[in-house]
């Protein structure tokens, strides 16, 4: 088949673009046509929107520092149940089943007020345009370019799903085994190197004690502490996470340590702490052990731009998973109600 001169010039374009701009991107990762979002998908319907969402998540940011974590999190919940399609924004569905937001596993989730703001502010430039998932999409570009990544073009034209049920999130626990992480990620069409690298948000916001006092104080029989953490990290770490019985119950449950030691910044440094034995989770720690993913925590814990580059490709490459297009789901009014 003939290129037609249309597509030639549009590879050409692409090429000269990609050797321009900050993230190097290939053809496929800008335009792939092939779940149905592009980049460039409201530049006719509205105009402002990245604007918007740029405006009001850095005057959110200036609110809480800690909340670009909080976005990226919220990403990867929607992504990883049911796809990238706003269903963990749902505060109830037609089917008056619990929803996402209600399963224990959505515990600590964050920022869903931003991604209101963004879509009251949008209803005004354009009702009815911009779905509640590419919200969610653009809010997370900025929470990665804030947190000192480079600023990534967002494919779009994801739209809304009209369902939501907590007995969906089924996701990994910080103590599940790697099998079962690889096998997760897999079937998200997510290879166990990507998977490592998206793990790399691990280095920026905060985990509760409760996902990994136990590898502290009751880790096995016999073995009351994780042998794979650093004695002197353990030391610390028991200073901010006292044994849960020698506190009262609700200071317990609110106790957070951040991720690492620049819990603002998106960096390398997570994989550093995972080669010494300075991880909180414990699934974090395994991929530092795991024979299938720890010479890739060896080679991104000294390459800083190699990881910041593969990061962003790989959270575009999150935004697309099973995302309902063209005429699937709707564009909903409000992101916390089905129109
Ligand atoms: C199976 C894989 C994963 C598991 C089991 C997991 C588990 C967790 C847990 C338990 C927390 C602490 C929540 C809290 O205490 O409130 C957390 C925090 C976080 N996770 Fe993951 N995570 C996984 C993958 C990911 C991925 C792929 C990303 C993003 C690409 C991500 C981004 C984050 C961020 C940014 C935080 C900090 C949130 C905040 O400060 O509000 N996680 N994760």
């Amino acid at each position: 088949m003939e290129m037609g001169p249309r597509l030639i010039a549009t590879a050409v374009f692409v090429v000269i673009l990609c050797s321009m701009i900050v993230v190097p991107c290939s053809a496929d990762e800008v335009n792939n046509p092939g779940n149905g979002l592009h980049v460039g998908f409201y530049d006719r319907k509205c105009p402002n929107l990245e604007q918007i969402v740029t405006d009001v998540v850095a005057k959110a940011v200036e609110r809480d520092q800690k909340l670009p974590a909080g976005l990226i999190r919220l990403f990867f919940h929607d992504c990883f149940v049911k796809g990238c399609d706003a269903s963990i924004l749902l505060d109830a569905t037609p089917s008056d089943e619990p929803v996402e937001m209600q399963s224990p596993a959505s515990g600590g989730i964050r920022g869903i007020e931003v991604i209101e703001e963004i879509k009251a502010r949008l209803e005004q430039e354009c009702p009815e345009t911009v779905s509640c998932a590419d919200i969610l999409a653009f809010a997370t570009r900025e929470a990665v370019a804030l947190s000192g990544l480079p600023r990534h073009q967002v494919p779009a034209g994801r739209r809304d799903s009209r369902t939501s049920r907590a007995s969906d999130v089924i996701l990994p626990s910080p103590a599940t085994p790697m099998d079962e992480i690889i096998d997760f990620f897999s079937r998200r069409n997510l290879t166990p190197e990507e998977m490592v690298v998206l793990f790399g948000a691990h280095s920026i916001g905060a985990v509760h004690c409760n996902f990994f006092d136990y590898r502290l104080y009751n880790f096995a029989p016999g073995m009351p502490q994780d042998p794979s953490l650093n004695p002197v990290f353990a030391a610390e770490l028991a200073q901010q996470c006292p044994a849960p019985n020698t506190l009262p119950a609700e200071e317990a449950k609110n106790r957070v340590v951040d991720l690492d030691a620049t819990p603002l910044v998106l960096d390398n440094h997570y994989y550093t702490n995972l080669m010494q034995g300075r991880a909180l989770m414990q699934l974090d720690q395994a991929l530092a052990t795991d024979p299938r993913t720890g010479a890739e925590v060896a080679k991104l814990a000294i390459r800083s731009d190699s990881w910041a580059r593969q990061f962003v490709r790989a959270i575009i490459k999150m935004g697309r998973i099973n995302v309902l297009t063209g005429d699937a789901g709707e564009i909903r009014k409000n992101c916390r109600n089905f129109n």
